[in-house]
């Protein structure tokens, strides 16, 4: 008996004193393993004489099942205080304020497209889209650009590169949007509204140009559309794009091959102090190219002019952005300078909504 009360005193300490699962699992085998103590002491059992075995069986048993529960005990305890002590490494302050990240901007000619794409939506115009790579018969001749136009040559004009042999007709990099006019009218037929913003291209290089640059065009065509509709619809737009009640237009006679009557047109303003202000002052300023849409190229586009009838224009996008946000330097828009993009870009929450008022 006695020596079953000191094989429990020493493992019930052994287990107590265990500092984790390893040493716990090592007293385990040392007391109820195969060789352990205990199940050594079971097995002597076997060698005693009846009586012997009368006492000291349950006694065994006893203490093979108070080791058992004591190391079970233990390795809760143990796993208890491994949790605990993992929350308390591991909490989180949640109260923290969050890292800040990089955050892009979105640039002011997407902000001006977005802007003037829902102005013109709430007129009901359409967005219409056409290739960059452009064949000369959708840039030009649909266009009633005749062949000696010098705006097809090679001085302003991208031309792809084809090599000898090659019949393909001409392409282009477009060198305006009004393609877009002729798809649209082809794809949809008459009455039509549609605005078509996007990249267009012309060799050329200085101040206020850049070879790649913006456009938006715009085509209204049904039975009786008129220039009162063009003006109209251009001033809306203005005073929309620009936020100002009063701006004034001036429409002026001009000549494009694809329009007739064709007028630029340019708005009131004032260029007081180096601050430019739309829609006052004595200087003016031209935004766009606009007519009526020629016999020709409702042709082209396959819509009979003796049925329907139309305007069109063409904007600078680039032109309109600088103007509304104070930009001095088209190039600037085009050299990626990331300061310039961070002074200049908008926040992508900034979505530009007629109800919202469109600017930040
Ligand atoms: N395509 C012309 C340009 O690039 C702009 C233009 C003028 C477009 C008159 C039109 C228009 O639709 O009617 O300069």
């Amino acid at each position: 008996m006695d020596a079953i009360a000191t094989l429990r005193g020493k493992y019930l300490e052994q287990i107590g004193a265990a500092p984790d699962a390893d040493a716990l699992e090592t007293v385990r085998l040392a007391a109820l393993g195969k060789k352990g103590e205990i199940s050594l002491k079971m097995r002597e059992l076997g060698q005693m004489s009846a009586e012997e075995r009368l006492i000291a069986g349950p006694a065994l048993n006893a203490l093979k099942t108070e080791v058992d529960a004591a190391l079970k005990a233990r390795k809760a305890a143990l796993e208890d205080a491994a949790l605990d002590a993992r929350l308390k490494s591991e909490w989180l302050d949640v109260t923290l304020p969050g890292r800040p990240r990089p955050m892009g901007t979105i640039h002011p000619i997407s902000q001006v497209m977005d802007e003037l794409t829902a102005i013109f939506a709430d007129m009901g115009f359409a967005v219409a889209e056409g290739p960059q790579i452009e064949s000369d018969w959708y840039n030009f001749d649909a266009l009633n650009i005749a062949p000696e136009h010098p705006s097809r040559q090679e001085m302003d004009t991208f031309y792809l590169h084809r090599a000898a042999g090659d019949n393909r007709p001409p392409h282009v990099l477009r060198t305006h949007t009004s393609p877009v006019q002729i798809r649209a009218m082809q794809a949809q037929g008459a009455p039509i509204r549609v605005i078509a913003p996007g990249r267009v291209y012309r060799m050329d290089m200085d101040q206020t140009h850049t070879p790649m640059f913006h456009q938006v065009e715009g085509l209204a065509i049904d039975r009786d559309i008129s220039m009162a509709q063009l003006k109209w619809t251009l001033e809306e737009f203005c005073r929309a794009f620009f936020e100002v009640d009063e701006v004034e237009l001036r429409f002026r006679a001009s000549h494009f091959p694809f329009t007739e009557p064709s007028a630029e047109v340019d708005i009131r303003c004032s260029w007081e102090g180096g601050q430019l202000k739309i829609g006052e002052g004595k200087d003016w300023l031209e935004i766009l190219g606009s007519g009526m849409v020629h016999p020709h190229v409702l042709r082209a586009g396959g819509i009979n002019p003796d049925e329907w009838q139309g305007f069109a224009f063409g904007m600078g996008i680039d032109r309109i952005a600088m103007l509304k946000y104070g930009i001095p330097d088209l190039r600037a828009f085009f050299e990626s300078d990331l300061r310039w993009l961070r002074h200049y870009g908008f926040t992508s929450l900034d979505q530009p909504s007629l109800a919202a008022g469109l600017s930040r």
